[in-house]
């Protein structure tokens, strides 16, 4: 089994103040819980005599650690060469705007958690954009507010049509 793959509470319990022993710590933490919450930080600081700030520096210099939740969809806009030049910037405004975060945050409701990624791989697209698994390229102010709203009305109506509305299809 990988070493990565230990649970939390495991690897802190057995920590020994090896050196490097705090970001396998981190990532354990962030598998276990989803992120890094304050609590798990608490229970580092407290276990390592790591101060709680300097773990926060840690978390916060490398993109792998996330402080929050991700949220259900991840809008992954590209800022890679080709889509920079093409329009990235008014992508993430855009998409700033209309979700209320910056770059790496969730937004309140959990829905969403926007990140910049370096290039897609589909640069003749550009500007571009991942939400969750689809691709949506040569994108617009317009076209991306209204995916994003798109997005929004389908989780809206989900939860206010009761499953029970529904009748089962017994068919099969
Ligand atoms: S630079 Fe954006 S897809 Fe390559």
């Amino acid at each position: 089994m990988a070493a990565r793959a230990e649970p939390f509470a495991y690897r802190l319990w057995r920590y020994d103040g090896a050196p490097g022993e705090l970001i396998p710590l981190l990532q354990s933490a962030q598998d276990h819980f989803g992120y890094i919450p304050r609590r798990a930080i608490k229970y580092i600081s407290e276990v390592t005599r790591i101060p709680e700030s300097t773990i926060y520096g840690v978390i916060t210099f490398y993109s792998q650690f996330r402080l929050q939740p991700m949220g259900k969809h991840v809008v992954r806009v590209c800022d890679g060469t080709a889509c920079h030049v093409s329009g990235a910037k008014m992508l993430i405004d855009t998409v700033q705007d209309e979700l209320g975060i910056e770059v790496g945050d969730t937004t309140e409701d959990g829905l969403f958690t926007l990140f910049t990624v370096a290039c897609l791989g589909c640069c003749s697209l550009a500007p571009v954009m991942m939400l969750n698994d689809e691709t949506h390229g040569r994108l617009t102010a317009a076209a991306v507010r209204k995916l994003l709203r798109a997005y929004r009305r389908r989780e809206a109506q989900q939860t206010t049509v009761p499953a029970a509305a529904g009748v089962p299809d017994s068919r099969g």
